[in-house]
């Protein structure tokens, strides 16, 4: 026979129920840093930007941005950068926005300025503007030399596989000679996602076993963080000298895993 627990008052001595202390842990965020990718989406909404490999019709827009973006002394020459699309375009990454002329906002300026192609598509007044690039060639050295910064006076008419100057297409150093990103927009993370997209693409594509560049000592922390190690002075003379080796080594111990 089933116990009468309300006649035996067994219910009443009991303590009253409460909500147990959750313990469980905290749903986990898709995102690791939520606050991080909201500033990145709010402070480059206006720009939409997006990554292209260069090759030489982009030589005339490289050649404006390497002269807005660097002192005159370190800026490159119209035919080394030409030299450079064209002989290992596929070392060079551009990262553009696109507007129409008649947009307002932080690229109206940009786009009035000088005479940009069309993006591709049917509008043919909306323009393809580069805001950021970067130039690399290959070289045997494992850091950034004078010649490897230089190009062969005769390149036009002979093409090497292996000048003794320039791009080396043996060379398992990729030597990154020129990052820079449109005054008008720095402090935005341009530079940082440019140079993080294209790393990763040299690093997983195979295509060399090293990232190499030189840099003034006050960008060696900017670097630093985004994956190069300091090596120590250069030796390179390029724009008055006085230049610091940065390297990324895909080899070095947890860098380069298999996925
Ligand atoms: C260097 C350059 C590409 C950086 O581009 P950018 O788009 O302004 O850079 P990012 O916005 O990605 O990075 C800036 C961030 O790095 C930080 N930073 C800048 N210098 C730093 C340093 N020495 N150490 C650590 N962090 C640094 C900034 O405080 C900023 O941080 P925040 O985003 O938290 O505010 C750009 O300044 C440029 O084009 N300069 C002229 C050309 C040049 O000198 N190129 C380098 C050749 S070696």
């Amino acid at each position: 026979m089933p116990r009468d627990l309300l006649a035996e008052k067994t219910l009443q001595s009991m303590p009253t129920l409460e909500k147990a202390e959750d313990l469980s842990p905290a749903p986990m965020s898709l995102f690791r840093k939520p606050t991080l990718l909201e500033d990145r989406f709010k402070k480059l909404a206006d720009l939409r930007p997006y990554s292209l490999l260069l090759n030489r019709d982009d030589a005339d827009d490289c050649d404006w941005l390497e002269h807005a973006a660097f002192d005159a002394n370190e800026a490159a020459s119209r035919e080394k950068i030409e030299y450079r699309l064209r002989t290992c375009g596929e070392l060079c990454t551009g990262i553009f926005t696109s507007a129409y002329a008649t947009c307002s906002g932080s690229v109206s300026s940009l786009v009035k300025a000088r005479k940009f192609p069309s993006v591709d598509s049917m509008a043919s007044d909306r323009k393809r503007i580069l805001i950021g690039h970067i130039i690399a060639t290959k070289s045997k050295s494992p850091i950034v030399t004078d010649d490897s910064m230089a190009f062969p006076s005769d390149w036009r008419t002979k093409y090497q596989l292996g000048p003794s100057t320039g791009h080396d297409e043996e060379g398992e150093t990729v030597c990154l000679h020129s990052l820079c990103v449109h005054p008008d927009f720095h402090q935005r993370g341009l530079g940082g996602v440019l140079l993080r997209g294209w790393s990763q693409r040299i690093r997983d594509s195979g295509m060399a076993k090293r990232i190499a560049l030189i840099c003034r000592e006050r960008l060696v922390g900017w670097y630093e963080k985004n994956g190069f190690k300091k090596v120590g002075p250069s030796k390179c003379q390029y724009g008055g000298g006085d230049w610091v080796d940065m390297v990324m080594d895909f080899e070095s111990a947890g860098e380069y895993e298999d996925c």
